[in-house]
Formats: C-alpha cells, structure tokens, sequence
C-alpha cells in the first residue's frame, strides 16, 4: 500500500492499485468479472479462466484443488491483492487450498460465503433451493453453510448439469434451452421452494428464462452483484481499494483458447475481451 502524495500536497490518498485476481474454470466467472468492474470502477483486474480444464463441475475435490492453486500461484506472481474464486465448483471444494496458500499476502472470497450471508440476513426464505454443477451439488456446501447460520431452513439443492453445456453451445433464448430448464426445475426436488439461488456462474446468463419459469412468483439469486458488493467490503475492511485510478486496466488469461470462447466471453462480460492464451501448468 502506497500513499500517493495528491495535486497540491494538502491530502495523502491510500490507494492500493495492484490487480485483484479473479478465476473460474472458464468464461462463467466473467458474469461476476462484469459485476465487479461495475461496482468497482477504479480497480484493475486479472481474470484467468481455465478453459483447457473446463468443466470443474464434473472432477473430483481433489483435482479442483490442484488446479484452483496453480492459478492462485499464478495470481499471486501477478501481484494481485485479492483473490476472488468466480466459480462455484471451486469455491464449494478448494476453498481451503487458496486460502492456505495466499496466508496473510492476500484475503481470498468466495462466491458462496456473500451469497449465504445474503439468504439467511433477514430470514425471510424459509425453503431455498440450490442449483448446480455436480461438484458443487455433491460437495453440499450451500446446505451446510445455510444450516450453520439456522438448522431452521429447509434446502432443496438439485445438479442442473447440461445448463453449463447448453450455455456455452449458445443455446440460450430458444426452444432447445426451454425445454432442458422446463424439465430441470419441473423436478419434484424444487418443489415448494421460495428462493433459487443460482450457485453457478455460468447462470446469470439464462436468469431471465429461469424467472420466467416460476412466472417472477419467486427471487432468484444471481451471485454476481452480491459478490461484488462483498469484495467491496473486503478490500475496504483491509484498506485495499484502489482509489482514484485513472488508467484502469483489465487483462484476461485462459488456458486454452477456440473461437467460441472468444464469441462468448463478450456475452459474459458484456463487451470485447482480448483473451490471451496462458498456460500455467508447463
Ligand atoms: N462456472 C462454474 C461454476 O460456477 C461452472 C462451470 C464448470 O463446471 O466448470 O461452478
């Protein structure tokens, strides 16, 4: 943390413009990216999505892990001063491993701590239900941590596994996308629920399909502006933020790079992304 000495010498600003680092399993955790430059408009980011590995939501813990702290040492090296997991998969199971590794260097947030914090803050979602990759399902993360808050609450959390798929192939406003969202969240398992969160970055994407379903009749939680709320209160709480940053620069990295996920990286994030290829395993 710099202080930078401002115009005529009469204020001392603390800024701290060093990146915050940002990754997901692919492009999904640009929906978070896009919240958190909108929220957060000085600060600079490092996006990196491993595109070579994708999906997480199908592997194991444990190869989450591994590769959930390569890209933390890779963040790290860029000098970022937060870590922000943009990936459910990740945050549900390597969690613990980002944090291990970044010590005191760096704070590290999840997306699913702002997004529990957020349901149970004014207790009026009795029966919630989650949604999905498998990992994230399995790992019962969000049960687990809306239970520490209230045993009270009632979760229903059910594996949407083609919606990542079915996004990423562009089947988005049409009858393809329809019918696997109409038959998903049709599942007796949802039955009753009074709030669906959205426990996978990729989701923002086919919110409005999904209020549509329910006929606007329950909230759905899209994690992405929440978590960039919760970032701010971070860097704030640690005296992290940027400051007035006039030069404001983002750079995006995959590990491995197709046309398509340059088409949809700009769905994502809401404009043109210069994807760069990085390969951080060799
Ligand atoms: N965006 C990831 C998540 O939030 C899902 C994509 C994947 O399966 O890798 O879990």
């Amino acid at each position: 943390m710099k202080p930078v000495l401002i115009k005529d010498w009469l204020f001392y600003f603390i800024m701290d413009n060093r990146p915050i680092g940002i990754f997901d399993s692919g492009v999904g955790g640009l929906t978070v990216a896009n919240a958190i430059r909108q929220i957060l408009p000085g600060e600079n980011l490092i996006y990196f999505g491993d595109t070579s590995h994708l999906p997480y939501g199908d592997k194991s813990p444990e190869t989450i892990q591994h590769y959930s702290a390569g890209i933390t040492k890779f963040l790290l090296e860029q000098d970022c001063k937060i870590i922000v997991i943009a990936c459910n998969s990740a945050s549900a199971n390597a969690f613990e491993t980002v944090k291990g590794m970044t010590g005191n260097k760096a704070p590290v947030l999840n997306v699913i701590d702002p997004v529990v914090e957020y349901v149970t803050k004014y207790n009026e979602y009795k029966h919630i239900g989650v949604i999905g990759t498998k990992s994230t399902i399995n790992s019962n993360t969000y049960a687990d941590k809306i239970h520490c808050k209230d045993k009270g609450y009632i979760v229903s959390s059910m594996a949407t596994t083609l919606f990542v798929p079915m996004i990423e192939e562009g089947f988005i406003y049409d009858d393809i996308s329809n019918a696997i969202i109409r038959t998903y969240l049709s599942r007796h398992e949802l039955n009753g629920i009074n709030c669906l969160i959205l426990g996978c970055t990729h989701y923002p994407i086919i919110k409005n399909q999904i209020n549509k379903f329910y006929n606007f009749e329950i909230d759905i939680i899209d994690s992405s502006k929440i978590v960039a709320n919760a970032l701010r209160e971070l860097l704030d709480k640690n005296n992290l933020l940027s400051g007035k940053n006039e030069s404001v620069e983002h750079k995006f990295f995959v590990s491995d790079i197709t046309p398509a996920f340059k088409i949809i990286s700009k769905m994502f994030f809401e404009e043109d992304v210069d994807l760069k290829l990085q390969n951080i395993w060799d």
